[in-house]
């Protein structure tokens, strides 16, 4: 192997020396001939390279944007990329389309390596009629699709396009479908990565919509599915396209972005760095990092760190930053549905889920919003190999009609299903509160949990004491009619629930709870149960699909 090597590599010097061999034997006639065609090849890729041309390039960096080529430059490896199908055409005639032709057809394609790992990649180029769509555009994007999920690597999409090329009909509709499908196929097998850098309006919303994670640009992207203009003919609002689809609205509101940065090499840098937490596909497990953060490391300060009064809020992203690798958490979802925290972190180098009560946000009650983000980012975990490390301190679902006309039941269900059917390793620590069906709903023992730990500060309960009193003991409330007597029956009634049910020891009396532990040893703790779980094997029972309550 090794012989033959050497006998058909040349190096550099060689090369040379065979060159100059060749340039002797052949006739002038036939260099030149080759060397017109070299020629040739290179002055079509630097037409291809600019583009819509000079004039688009400006414009678009005077709206504070880069171009597609730009983009896959600061996005990949120095030197790494590769591109596909650079001298691609549309075919339409409609129009007098056949007169605008660019090489390309408003796509960047290809693939290249990100930390040296292999990354497909596709760039729209908004200098060519709008990076809008067409059948070739499309074409472009497929094949780089197809070809990732056969190598099993990620695909990244750079999104900025006027939507289907309108001159093209049905064939940009068709290729938009064809997207879509490859979307929903790859989804779960690779990581599927959409920047949105500019507009992505209309259907064309919809595969950035089927990939796992969303990154906006503030100010420079939106997306909608119908325009300002189309909203004011039909409702008659009057919105702006930063108001109707921004990166705020969508990070904070819709929930649909799940990251919105400043700037497009923020946007870039944080798609490198999301990468590096996350394998390159669902039959291989996330990248090990080499880590110096001492795995015994004590934080004294997590034993004092819950609050006298069960009502005051901490702060969880204290606990999550006291336990992790160097404090170094990817969050997800920052802006949205702020009582649960979920995103990334490692534990010796090993890269994990995290998903976090925030007591210091509504409490950190479980409601739709909470429930759908958190639902997600487990799915996400289980599907990509990812243990998933929960930290609860939850007094249970947001009540009112709000909540329920919402179907807060379908979608708390939503949370508990995504957990119930996640069979990577999953480990749990009851901080404070853990009530009613918001306990079973956050990774509880019987929801397969692999370790439940607890602080000596958890209570695990049905609910707490004030409503349990409430409900238990309405009768020798209401019977007392001097209010300092009632004050006094309630109080002693809570004491007798809380010495009876909110700590940890009555769960753990049972083994739902297989150890209380020191806080300030949640780190080393959650890191010793990672370990001994790295050969976890679970299967669910085999099943086309599941039907997860949508
Ligand atoms: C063909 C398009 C185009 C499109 C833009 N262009 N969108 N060409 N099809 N969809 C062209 C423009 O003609 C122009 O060409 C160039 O791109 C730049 O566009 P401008 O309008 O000059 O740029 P700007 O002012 O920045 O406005 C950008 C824009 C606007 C907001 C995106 O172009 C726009 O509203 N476009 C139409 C958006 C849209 O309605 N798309 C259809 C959505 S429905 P020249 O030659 O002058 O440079 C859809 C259905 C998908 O996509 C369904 C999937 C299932």
């Amino acid at each position: 192997m090794n012989r033959n090597k050497k006998q058909t590599c040349l190096n550099f010097g060689q090369a040379k020396a065979v060159a100059k061999t060749y340039f002797v034997l052949n006739t002038n006639f036939y260099m030149s001939n080759q060397l017109e065609k070299v020629k040739e090849l290179i002055q079509l890729r630097e037409k291809a390279r600019l583009g819509g041309g000079e004039k688009r390039i400006e414009a678009q960096h005077l709206k504070g944007k880069y171009t597609a080529r730009e983009r896959l430059a600061m996005l990949l490896d120095e030197g790494s990329f590769e591109e596909f199908d650079m001298f691609v055409e549309h075919r339409c005639h409609n129009f007098g389309m056949e007169k605008t032709k660019f090489l390309g057809d408003g796509v960047v394609t290809g693939y290249g390596t990100i930390y040296g790992r292999l990354v497909y990649v596709f760039a729209q180029d908004f200098t060519v009629s709008g990076g809008s769509l067409s059948e070739m555009h499309a074409q472009k994007i497929c094949k780089v699709m197809d070809q990732a999920l056969k190598m099993g690597a990620p695909v990244i999409g750079i999104n900025d396009s006027g939507g289907a090329r309108i001159q093209e009909g049905i064939n940009a509709l068709g290729g938009y479908a064809e997207i879509f499908q490859r979307n929903i196929l790859a989804s779960g097998v690779i990581p599927q990565i959409s920047g949105i850098f500019g507009p992505c309006a209309g259907g064309a919303v919809y595969s950035p919509a089927l990939t796992d994670f969303i990154i906006m640009t503030q100010g420079t992207s939106y997306m909608f599915l119908t325009g300002p203009k189309v909203v004011k003919t039909v409702t008659g609002e009057d919105v702006t396209q930063e108001q109707l689809g921004g990166a705020t609205v969508h990070s904070s509101k819709s929930g649909v972005s799940q990251f919105q940065v400043q700037t497009e090499e923020d946007g870039l840098k944080l798609i490198r760095q999301l990468l590096s937490f996350i394998p390159q596909n669902n039959m291989e497990e996330a990248p090990l990092q080499p880590n110096d953060d001492p795995i015994d490391r004590l934080d004294d300060a997590l034993n004092d760190i819950i609050p006298d009064s069960p009502n005051k809020p901490y702060d969880m992203y204290e606990v999550i930053g006291a336990i992790i690798d160097k404090g170094e958490f990817l969050e997800v979802h920052a802006d949205y549905a702020k009582n649960i925290i979920v995103g990334f972190a490692r534990f010796n180098g090993q890269s994990v889920g995290i998903v976090a009560n925030q007591p210091k946000f509504i409490a950190g009650v479980l409601d739709i919003n909470a429930s759908r983000k958190a639902a997600r980012f487990v799915r996400f975990c289980d599907a990509f190999n990812i243990p998933i490390v929960s930290l609860v301190d939850v007094p249970g679902f947001l009540p009112g009609t709000g909540q329920e006309y919402g179907g807060v039941i379908t979608h708390g269900a939503k949370l508990l299903y995504a957990y119930g059917e996640a069979t990577v390793p999953k480990i749990t620590v009851t901080l404070r509160k853990s009530y009613g069906g918001a306990h079973i709903v956050m990774s509880c023992k019987q929801l397969r949990g692999d370790i439940n730990y607890a602080w000596p500060t958890a209570e695990i309960a049905v609910m707490g004491a004030d409503g349990a009193v409430e409900v238990l003991y309405s009768k020798e409330i209401a019977a007392e009619k001097d209010p300092e007597k009632m004050t006094a029956v309630k109080e002693e009634k809570k004491k007798e629930y809380n010495d009876l049910f909110t700590n940890p020891y009555v769960a753990a009396r049972y083994g739902y709870i297989d150890d209380v532990i020191e806080p300030r040893n949640t780190r080393f703790r959650v890191i010793r149960a990672l370990h001994q779980l790295q050969t976890k094997k679970l299967q669910n029972p085999p099943k086309k699909h599941d039907n997860l309550p949508l």
